[in-house]
């Protein structure tokens, strides 16, 4: 069998490497891809996400059983509904499914009308309303862009003051294009945040271990946000009780509702959750892996990746298995600068071997060599699993000393905050 992995991140890398690794996976093309992919005997496919066409063509003359799609942006311009017009299988959910993630307001509507928890909010299109809803409100509050906006258009902000600036930025300046005409201010939840991610095929899904994300860019959650900056699973200091707490009152109504809506879901649906004192809420829904999350949850996957996902599309029941034990552990490596400006063209360290996995990001071939060079934001990330969380972050931590990271930067307390 051969597959096609639209995207082109440490996400998209962990997820065609895995499904490599399954039986009867003969090739894994990636579109786009990075170079340090081939590194794993990844194809990469020099087509970019939102040329729908002709991925479908490729698709269809390289024999492609099935698709699995990365990014989020793909999923919000209806690439699923594109592939599955052409009469091709794609695993992710259409662009009215995915709207979970792309509108904020629309998640909220859902969550309240099915009964979801999460934070009290007003969205807005109007600055002076806007403000004096703020205003009423009063601080800790959070401001959201209500589009996509890579992670970047939130602003929890610790005065009134604060609030309002985020506020104008983003519907008067226009800080965030489109994305930001409309805000969502909500009330700030206190309490630890994790993420449960889940495969999903209507009414049935399937829970994948917690994990948590170190989303600041600097040590201490200090410095702005980012994509993700390392993450492990599952979370030690998480009762099993919240889990299930968290599937009863959270996953199964949001299926529930959007099949209701004439919105059933397929992919993997992610639940960013804060623990509150009063139980698990949603501080939003993604429509796709979390990166970094997915390079740290599916080594811990011990089942057949690809038949999994072929049973759940083919509405079949998978044997999905984990492994029970340990803590998987991941720090990624970012250009200096990141997120905000930085420079390419750094030279990266050699690909790690043994129990370290380097799963790559933006990484590209110097001009004329299979030398790797920084290419992006985000490059690479270590991950390995060990016993409990120090151990794994001694012998990623060990790693990272070794290795030659001029110019790129990375986080030295990934996992700090777990109880060890
Ligand atoms: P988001 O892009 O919605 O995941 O938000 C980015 C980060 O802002 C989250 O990971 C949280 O740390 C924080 N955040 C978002 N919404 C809230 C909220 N209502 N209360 C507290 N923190 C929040
Ligand atoms: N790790 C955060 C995200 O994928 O949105």
């Amino acid at each position: 069998m051969k597959l096609l992995v639209v995207g082109s991140g440490g996400r998209e890398h962990a997820i065609a490497k895995k499904l490599l690794d399954s039986q009867g996976v003969e090739q894994v093309f990636v579109a786009p891809g990075n170079d340090g992919m081939t590194l794993d005997g990844l194809d990469l496919v020099n087509i970019g996400i939102s040329e729908h066409s002709k991925l479908i063509e490729f698709a269809k003359e390289n024999d492609i059983a099935w698709s699995f799609i990365g990014p989020d942006d793909a999923l919000a311009a209806g690439i699923v509904d594109d592939f599955n017009q052409a009469g091709l299988k794609a695993f992710g959910p259409s662009r009215l499914a995915a709207e979970l993630e792309w509108s904020k307001d629309f998640a909220k509507e859902i969550m309240v009308k099915y009964g979801v928890p999460t934070a009290a909010y007003g969205t807005f299109s109007d600055f002076e309303e806007a403000k004096a809803y703020i205003e009423k409100q009063g601080a800790p509050i959070v401001v959201k862009a209500d589009g996509l906006a890579l992670g970047k258009g939130v602003v929890v902000a610790e005065t009134v003051e604060q609030a309002v600036e985020a506020a104008q930025e983003m519907l008067l300046d226009n800080k965030f294009g489109d994305s930001g005409a409309r805000v969502v201010i909500e009330e700030f939840l206190d309490g630890e945040e994790f993420s449960l991610f889940a495969f999903v095929n209507g009414d049935k899904f399937y829970i994948m271990p917690t994990a948590q994300d170190h989303k600041r860019a600097y040590d201490g959650d200090k410095g702005p946000n980012t994509g993700g900056m390392g993450a492990y699973a599952p979370v030690p200091h998480l009762p099993k009780s919240v889990v299930v707490q968290s599937v009863e009152t959270i996953i199964k109504p949001v299926l529930k509702g959007m099949i209701a809506e004439g919105r059933p879901y397929l992919g993997v649906l992610y639940a960013g959750l804060i623990l509150t004192a009063d139980g698990p809420k949603v501080i939003e829904f993604n429509s796709r892996f979390g990166d970094p999350e997915t390079q740290i949850i599916l080594p811990r996957l011990t089942s057949d990746f690809a038949q999994n996902i072929t049973d759940i599309l083919d509405k079949k029941e998978p044997t999905i298995t984990w492994l029970d034990e340990g803590v998987t552990l991941g720090v990624v490596v970012a250009s200096e600068g990141y997120p905000l400006d930085y420079d390419k063209g750094k030279p990266l360290p050699e690909k790690t071997a043994g129990d370290i996995i380097t799963y790559y990001a933006g990484a590209k071939f110097a001009e004329n060599s299979r030398a790797l060079l920084s290419n992006g934001g985000r490059v690479y990330m270590l991950v390995t699993t060990a016993d409990t969380v120090s151990a794994a972050q001694e012998k990623i931590y060990n790693q990272l000393k070794k290795q030659d990271t001029t110019g790129l930067f990375y986080r030295t307390d990934i996992g700090s905050k777990a109880n060890k």
